[in-house]
């Protein structure tokens, strides 16, 4: 709702109430048209008002609101009015102005902001565009070259660089005195500006529609807001106003806009985590932590100091290795300096000091081991760890997959063992599994989960089990893709399906990038590979592909080598070329075991490496080590490039239609039987013989049928 009151003289002020970021709720809006109203009848009020309570203008449209029937005032024509009227009109932004919120704004004919304030239209992140005049009204205001570059990006500003572009009248540190009256205000209707443009306008937009075609990556809301733009730069408002319509309704029933509103809510949801064991976001306390160590300054050690020290804490930095300790501390200060200036922060607030012996850890109130993926010397390190640090402080391990309880088992204190399984570069990439085993405390798991949220992470709490969640999927999707590779397609082929599908890269330049040495090593661990086994493509009674542990005995390690899947300029190099040396292995590989190469459609390729860790992960849920496809979700999104407009596998099953999937699957197992990451999971059954719910419903399923069992 809207509340209305009489300031002492004549200013009337309309507040939005509707915690907790006063969306434009259907209430909001009729409460808003109400008061506007009000405050016109009322012939002591010469001017309005409009702010937001708690220190919040507007977080936008109410994005909860979409999923139903449209009830209440519309947006458009409720801003329209209010720039229509005759008494002025002023946005007093506090906290935020976002989406519909800040083209409420732009409607008034004036905005005054804190300086604290973050605007933008980030309307492009849940799928849609600018709807409420915003696309029309932000380029007649700041001009065409800025407004694309905000709206394509959706990208959200302080209230300085806003008040550079002259969208605010006013910024300061305090919002208080407000005074609009006196002046006229047919210049202070944005709707009745030019557009105003750069004398190159056709170019610009060209080069603009191109870009956002590349970085969207099949994404439908980038490009329409550059058409939007289009309209706004050669159509009168009227006209501009008829095409954003226009276009928000086709994104607005888009699967696309239904994935990333999805994703933009499963983002909040894991971080209200549960356990089966009942512990919970909302029963369980966090320590904060001020004092860390971290063990191993190798790829990943080297960006989990510099996450921490970002986030202010003091970091004991461990390396056994003299030259690798030399190099980290050389490194480390400068990705720090780096990273810290890239966020605008002055100076880094954590102090990092780097040392070759553990008993520096002593007084440290959480360790992060990262040494190499190797169980004995991880015991090993755990054991030393549990000796010299004081009693209470949290050991966790940055394993990609190791068993977090038996890392425990070695300690004093078990409850106080987790993961915390960062992904490279760990300062960088938003995600962090938070693995609890079944001894972790509610403490520690709560305390990994804030340090993550402290981090700017989005942290997901997954249970123990080889790989974890995203590794554990991962197995099946690799799997298939070297299936693919014997069967007959090439590296290029299965790439360019993916990366047609929206990942940013596909699976053999993505092993290239990572290094294709960290899954041989994994493998050998495993007895699926090394000295002594048997060249065979059954292996531990299933069918097994040895052609990446043969390109990595051909010394091809990926991007590092300058050969692996592909060709790169040399060691280090970053763009793939294809490599006639992989097209003649694989041809002398097939004809080795008797392979006949086939043409393999795309879809094919695109339902055997997706459906079957789709498949991969209903497994998870049914085995309770993630608490609801939400978490599985973020994870892709966020930890594995998963397209953020398909939501993420799970939601990207229920839409592709349950029972479809469950068909393919069963197609595909049949025709590979040795294959049991493609027999369909029973809660995919299961799911599909009730109905197959919507993907909002699965957690609920779920865990009445484990009440059940
Ligand atoms: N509608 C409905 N709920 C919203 C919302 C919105 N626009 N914005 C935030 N929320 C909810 C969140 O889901 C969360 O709910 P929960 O507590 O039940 O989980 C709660 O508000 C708090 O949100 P955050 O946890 O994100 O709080 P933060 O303080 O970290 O961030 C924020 C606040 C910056 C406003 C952030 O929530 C945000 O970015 N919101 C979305 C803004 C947006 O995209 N607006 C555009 C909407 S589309 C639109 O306006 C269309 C128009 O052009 C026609
Ligand atoms: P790395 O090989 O780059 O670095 C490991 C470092 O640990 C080396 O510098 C080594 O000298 C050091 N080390 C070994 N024993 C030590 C000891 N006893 N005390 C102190 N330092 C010791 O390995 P990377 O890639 O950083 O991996 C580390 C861990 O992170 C592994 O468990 C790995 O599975 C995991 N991980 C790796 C990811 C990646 O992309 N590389 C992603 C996510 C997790």
């Amino acid at each position: 709702m809207a509340t209305y009151s009489r300031l002492p003289g004549s200013v009337a002020l309309i507040t939005l109430q509707n915690p907790p970021v006063n969306a434009l709720s259907a209430a909001v809006r009729q409460g808003i048209v109400d008061t506007v109203q009000r405050a016109l009848k009322d012939p002591k009020v010469t001017s309005v008002v409009i702010c937001g309570q708690n220190g919040k203008f507007c977080g936008g449209a109410d994005i909860r609101e979409f999923a139903g029937p449209m009830l209440g005032p519309p947006l458009v024509p409720m801003i329209h009015a209010i720039e229509a009227v005759d008494k002025p009109v002023a946005a007093a932004i506090e906290g935020v102005a976002l989406g519909g919120g800040l083209e409420l704004a732009l409607g008034c004919h004036y905005r005054i902001a804190h300086s604290k304030a973050l605007l933008g239209l980030p309307e492009v992140t849940l799928g849609l565009l600018p709807g409420a005049g915003g696309s029309q009204r932000l380029p007649r205001l700041i001009g065409l070259t800025a407004a694309l570059d905000l709206i394509t990006t959706g990208r959200q500003h302080d209230s300085s660089f806003f008040s550079s572009l002259h969208l605010l009248c006013v910024c300061s540190q305090s919002i208080s005195s407000v005074c609009v009256s006196g002046q006229s205000l047919d210049s202070r209707r944005l709707s009745t500006l030019p557009c105003p443009c750069p004398p190159d306008v056709d170019s610009l937009l060209d080069k603009t529609m191109v870009k956002v075609r590349q970085r969207s990556r099949g994404a439908l809301a980038p490009v329409a807001c550059v058409q939007a733009l289009m309209a706004a730069a050669s159509l009168p408002y009227t006209q501009g106003m008829e095409k954003e319509r226009d276009l928000l309704t086709t994104l607005f029933n888009s699967g696309q806009a239904r994935a990333l509103q999805y994703a933009f809510f499963s983002q909040r949801v894991v971080g209200k985590w549960s356990l089966p064991s009942g512990a919970s976001w909302d029963n369980s306390a966090a320590r904060t932590i001020s004092k860390a160590a971290v063990i191993g300054l190798g790829t990943m050690g080297r960006g989990i100091v510099v996450a921490l020290a970002l986030t202010g804490i003091s970091v004991v930095a461990v390396e056994t290795q003299e030259k690798q300790l030399a190099e980290a501390s050389q490194v480390v200060p400068a990705m720090l300096q780096r990273e810290a200036g890239r966020r605008s922060l002055a100076t880094p607030p954590g102090v990092i000091s780097f040392s070759s012996n553990l008993q520096d850890v002593c007084e440290v109130e959480l360790v992060i081991e990262a040494v190499f993926e190797d169980m004995s010397l991880k015991l090993q390190v755990f054991r030393h760890l549990t000796s010299v640090c004081r009693p209470g402080t949290l050991l966790c391990s940055n394993t990609s997959g190791l068993d977090i309880d038996r890392l425990a088992a070695v300690t004093q204190s078990p409850g106080l063992v987790v993961g915390m399984h960062f992904f490279a570069p760990a300062h960088v990439m938003k995600l962090l599994e938070v693995v609890y085993g079944p001894r972790s405390s509610p403490e520690a798991v709560a305390t990994a989960m804030q340090l993550g949220k402290r981090m700017g992470k989005v942290s997901v709490a997954v249970g123990n089990c080889p790989g974890f969640v995203g590794n554990r999927m991962l197995k099946p999707y690799l799997e298939q893709a070297n299936f693919l590779l014997e069967e007959g397609a090439t590296p290029q082929q299965v790439d360019e399906v993916l990366e047609e599908f929206g990942f940013p890269m596909g699976v053999f330049r993505m092993s290239d990038l990572s290094g294709l040495d960290v899954g041989w090593r994994i493998r050998k661990e495993a007895g699926l590979t090394g000295p002594g086994v048997e060249s065979t493509r059954t292996r531990q009674g299933r069918r097994y592909s040895p052609l990446p542990d043969q390109v990595c005995e051909a010394g091809r390690l990926g991007q590092k080598t300058g050969r692996g899947w592909y060709q790169y300029d040399g060691p280090g190099g970053r763009v793939a070329r294809s490599d006639h040396w992989v097209n003649i292995f694989l041809e002398a590989y097939r004809a080795e075991h008797g392979l006949v190469a086939r043409s393999i459609a795309p879809e094919e390729i695109l339902e055997r490496c997706l459906y079957a860790l789709i498949n991969e992960g209903f497994n998870i849920l049914q085995d309770a080590m993630a608490a609801g496809p939400e978490d599985i979700d973020a994870i892709y999104v966020f930890g594995y490039g998963w397209p953020r407009h398909h939501g993420g596998p799970m939601f990207h099953a229920g839409q592709v239609g349950l029972g479809r999937i469950l068909e393919r699957l069963q197609h595909h197992h049949h025709n590979h039987p040795d294959v049991p990451h493609l027999k369909p999971s029973t809660l995919l059954r299961r799911l599909v013989a009730v109905g197959s719910p919507p993907v909002q419903k699965w957690r609920e399923f779920i865990n009445k049928e484990r009440v059940h069992s």
